[in-house]
């Protein structure tokens, strides 16, 4: 077939570009731009440098498990596992070990490595930390998202309330160093084994004396798991919620103690918790401390900046031995969201080039790499332009990406000269090329040292 020329080849390109898919990032979730992608880098940044300050080491899971590890460790009656999980359909997937899920959670991986690397045999307890992307398929909404990014935090290993308090110091710590004001904390225990079932019983009665009055899912869930009834967001519950029996009220001797001392320990450090009697968590795991951080006036809804709690039978349900843990886990989408609402501005700077290379002469785009490059190799930030459009495009360019400063390579370069240019001050002079780099460092700590102030 001949190439189609003339007013056919217009209408037929149209005609292919309207026929194109339009793809999209998948529902739910989104593209990180540079300028959000960098915020979050610094909030990894210092997520790091808070974790190896309290001793927690770094590690890492895969993004996907056996399904089995969620469903046992988080539980199939949870909406993570039961609603939310991400199966990953590969291989002939008859197989037990073939079923996979993405993770919707960092807990129930960290605690199958300890236990399949044998941690107990490590100092007690171990602490570790990770940081990345998270998978619920939940309904998208602001702050709620399909792909989201956790700042996870685990020691397992403690029996003891000393390192709840930790953990919980810890949390907090992360939100004052990213200047996040105003965090709250709520805190309650839900029980163990030992007084956990005898409570549930009495809140099962409860609702079932008012099962008229609850909405289809809430029904079904009496009968499923009872405890997520007072974590119900249905405005309906919200009176009946608020008369219904607490697990603080039931809580043997032991998790009564256990409560008491985390309190004692966190007041030690200066943080005051607000008890929260009906807090339940959306997970299984969970045995005595529960805890959860708001923003003032957020209390109580679906947008918590993270949760966390003890979960002392996890390793167990996991095949390993009994083993105590608590840890947390903070949504860093939702900080950035709080962030910016608190500032009223989009956190973050868009990047600009402190030093662009341009050149007199379009066509030598050798000369502005082999500059760029040296001047990289002396430690600067530097992006040279290598189009071979004229000169005064190029500084029209670099004055549009906010660069502070342009090198400008012309003739005298072959008697050893350039010409920078404050690109912000609209000054020029004329530089030695091997004073270059020395002149353009101090430049550009005094330039960071401007955006710092
Ligand atoms: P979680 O409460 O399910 O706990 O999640 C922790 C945090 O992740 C939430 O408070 C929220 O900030 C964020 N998050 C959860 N789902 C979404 C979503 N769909 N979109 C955006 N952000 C979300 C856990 O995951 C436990 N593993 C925490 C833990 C660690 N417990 C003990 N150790």
């Amino acid at each position: 077939m001949g190439r189609r020329t003339g007013p056919a080849a217009v209408l037929g390109k149209a005609l292919d570009s309207a026929l194109m898919p339009r793809f999209q990032a998948p529902r739910g979730t989104r593209d990180l731009l540079p300028q959000e992608r960098s915020v979050f880098i610094r909030l990894e940044e210092v997520a790091r440098e808070l974790a190896t300050r309290y001793g927690y080491q770094p590690i890492e899971t895969p993004l996907f498990e056996q399904a089995a590890v969620y469903e046992r460790g988080v539980g199939e009656a949870t909406d993570v596992v039961e609603k939310e999980l991400f199966r990953v359909q590969a291989g002939r997937g008859d197989d037990e070990r073939e079923r996979w899920a993405l993770r919707p959670e960092p807990t129930a991986g960290i605690v199958r490595a300890y236990v399949q690397h044998g941690m107990r045999t490590w100092s007690q307890p171990v602490r570790l930390s990770l940081t990345g992307p998270m998978f619920r398929y939940d309904r998208p909404q602001a702050g709620r998202y399909r792909q989201f990014w956790q700042f996870d935090v685990e020691a397992i290993g403690d029996a003891g309330p000393a390192i709840d308090a930790e953990i919980i110091e810890l949390a907090l710590a992360f939100f004052s160093a990213v200047g996040l004001r105003d965090v709250r904390l709520l805190l309650n225990s839900i029980g163990d084994r030992a007084c956990r079932p005898a409570y549930i019983e009495e809140l099962r009665g409860y609702f079932r004396a008012h099962v008229t009055g609850l909405p289809e899912l809430e029904r079904a869930r009496l009968e499923t798991n009872p405890l997520r009834l007072l974590d119900s967001k249905d405005e309906h519950m919200a009176a009946l919620i608020a008369a219904a029996p607490t697990i603080t009220d039931h809580l043997c001797a032991a998790c009564r103690a256990h409560l008491d001392g985390v309190v004692a320990h966190l007041e030690a450090l200066a943080i005051v918790p607000r008890l929260s009697p009906r807090l339940v968590r959306g997970l299984d795991y969970y045995t005595r401390t529960a805890f959860e951080l708001y923003r003032p006036g957020a209390e109580g809804q679906q947008q918590a900046l993270g949760g966390g709690g003890r979960y002392d039978g996890l390793a167990e349900l996991l095949g390993g031995q009994p083993t105590p843990g608590i840890g947390f886990g903070i949504g860093l989408d939702r900080v950035v969201l709080a962030l910016s609402e608190q500032d009223g501005a989009v956190p973050g700077e868009p990047w600009r080039p402190v030093v662009v290379v341009v050149g007199a002469d379009p066509s030598d785009t050798i000369v502005r790499l082999r500059l760029a490059s040296s001047l990289r190799g002396a430690g600067l930030d530097c992006v040279p332009d290598l189009s071979v459009r004229r000169l005064g495009k190029q500084l029209e360019g670099a004055a549009r990406a906010g660069a502070h400063f342009a090198v400008i390579c012309g003739d005298e370069l072959d008697v050893g000269n350039v010409q920078l240019r404050d690109l912000q001050a609209g000054t020029q002079r004329q530089v030695a090329a091997s004073d270059l780099a020395r002149d353009l460092l101090r430049a550009q700590a005094q330039h960071r040292h401007g955006e710092e102030g």
